[in-house]
Formats: C-alpha cells, sequence, structure tokens
C-alpha cells in the first residue's frame, strides 16, 4: 500500500496507479495547540510511505506516518522525493550540527529502507542506518522541452555536470557545460561564464534544486545573446520571490518534477522512483 504524506498526494497516487498497490486514505489532522496527527485507516504487509520533506512539520508527520504503518505492516519503505537539510550535509561552522545526519537518523528508526530522488550529495544517504538508494530522475525532465536545434545544456557548477549530462542524453542531442559557481551567502552566488558558444542558441539550465532562483538567475544574466532559455530542475522548491527573480532574468520557462508540487512540476518521477520498489 502507498501511503502519503500531505505534501506528496499526486506523485503518491501516479506511484499507487503503476505499481497496482492501494492508495491509503491518509487523515492529516490538527489539535488546538497545533500539534499535528494522521491516520491511516489501514495497509497491508508493505507500507510505502512517500513524502517529501519539505518543512519541520513534514519532517514529523513522516515520523508519524511511519510509525502508524509499522503498527500494521510487516514491511516500511520510505521514499524521499525531496529530502529536506539534505543540503546541510556538513557543519559550516563549529558547534553547528549536520542536519542532514540528524534527520537521516530519525527517518532511519521508523523504516526498513530508504528511497530518495536526486539528493543535493549522494554521500547523504550513508547517514541512514538502513539501506538508502538515491534515484536519478534528470533524464525525464527531457519530455516536456520543447524541439531545439543544437541546445546547449548548462550546469551552474562542475557539481551539476552530470544532471546536465544525464538531461541531454534524454533529449537525444546537444552539447552540455558548466559553470563555475561561488556562493557569497544563501541568497547570492556569483558565476564565472563558461566558453561555450550561447548567441542565438537555445540554452537549457539544469540544477537538482531551485531554492530562491539566484543561481539560476545569475546563470541567466552570464549567457550571452541566447535565443531561449530554459530552467530545468528536479526538485523546484522556488522560495519567495524565486520565480519573478527568474522572470527577471529573461528565463523563458521552468520545468520541475513532482518532487515538489508546484504548478511547474510538469514531469512525474513515478517511473523512476517504481523501478526502485
Ligand atoms: C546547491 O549547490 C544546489 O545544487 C543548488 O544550486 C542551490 O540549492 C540553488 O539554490 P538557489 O536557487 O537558492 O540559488
Amino acid at each position: 500500500m502507498i501511503v502519503p504524506g500531505s505534501a506528496s498526494q499526486s506523485l503518491a497516487a501516479a506511484l499507487a496507479e503503476l505499481l497496482g498497490e492501494p492508495l491509503a486514505a491518509v487523515e492529516y489532522d490538527r489539535f488546538a495547540d497545533g500539534e499535528q496527527l494522521v491516520r491511516i485507516p489501514d495497509t497491508d504487509e508493505r507500507a510505502i510511505v512517500v513524502a517529501s520533506t519539505l518543512s519541520d512539520r513534514a519532517h514529523v508527520e513522516l515520523l508519524q506516518l511511519q510509525d502508524a504503518a509499522a503498527e500494521m505492516a510487516d514491511e516500511v519503505i520510505t521514499v524521499l522525493p525531496y529530502m529536506g537539510y539534505g543540503r546541510q550535509d556538513e557543519a559550516f561552522e563549529t558547534g553547528q550540527p549536520i542536519s542532514a545526519r540528524a534527520v537521516a537518523k530519525a527517518i532511519t528508526t521508523g523504516t526498513d529502507r530508504v528511497l530518495t530522488v536526486n539528493p543535493h550529495e549522494t554521500a547523504i544517504c550513508e547517514f541512514f542506518d538502513v539501506s538508502c538508494t538515491p534515484v536519478d530522475a534528470a533524464r525525464r525532465l527531457a519530455k516536456p522541452l520543447p524541439t531545439m536545434d543544437d541546445p546547449l545544456f548548462l550546469a551552474p557548477d562542475a557539481g551539476a555536470i552530470e544532471l546536465a549530462t544525464s538531461l541531454r542524453d534524454g533529449y537525444g542531442s546537444g552539447e552540455t557545460d558548466y559553470f563555475e559557481k561561488t556562493r557569497v551567502t544563501d541568497t547570492d552566488v556569483e558565476i564565472t561564464p563558461s566558453d561555450a558558444e550561447t548567441h542565438d542558441r537555445d540554452v537549457v539550465l539544469i540544477d537538482d534544486i531551485v531554492a530562491t532562483g539566484s543561481t539560476m538567475s545569475t546563470a541567466t544574466s552570464q549567457l550571452e545573446a541566447p535565443a531561449r532559455v530554459f530552467v530545468a530542475c528536479v526538485h523546484p522548491l522556488l522560495a519567495a520571490n524565486a520565480r519573478t527573480q527568474l522572470a527577471n532574468a529573461g528565463v523563458d520557462a521552468i520545468f520541475g518534477t513532482d518532487t515538489i508540487e508546484r504548478p511547474v512540476s510538469s514531469v512525474t518521477v513515478a517511473p523512476t522512483v517504481a523501478e526502485h520498489l
């Protein structure tokens, strides 16, 4: 049975349909003091909890779903379409926690196995004390891209070049390259242009996450006279005024997946996740 978190209901439904498994009609409730509560009406032997942890509340909800599922099922599998706190994969200053490790430890206690889509670094899978499978869904972002002649698939930093290559392979043609990025603050980045020719050429910028939009809007502003600019990302977090920043920078369209359910989530990762269940 597929057990959806409140923020992952569309993806959970798509997975249930693909796998031919029932979809639990989970009830999400809140007490007067603000504490939340969930109820899973029933489950079968294998419960697959599908929950992006976009907020602190979503983390608590996931722990509750796992605990309730474990009462009824023999096996609990946890699918984290988007794992919150994944970018805090080290202590940046003395005295800070490794937050990704802290949440991974908590999630571990309620599950037999974890599967997560394009974690910021695959190394965060090692923070779980149960098996954790990282799944790459970047290739699926090729589907909604318009027809392009000799496109350039550009990653904002060297770490994202594999995403650009996956997407280019999914699209079937085009060149790949990457910028050099230096993060100044959490909302400010510096980007050094690549040598790739962008004049009158369609450019697809690809990254794992678009959060504040600073990376993609700064990258767009470095492109010299491109024909069209498309932004593709696995996790369209799109916090604060990210969409406005991207529009003002000259981005023509944004394509994301349903690891985070937003208006731009035109691609489902369900087939990629289903392959690993
Ligand atoms: C960080 O290295 C990630 O890969 C993304 O580049 C980053 O999370 C994007 O954040 P923002 O949209 O706030 O620039």
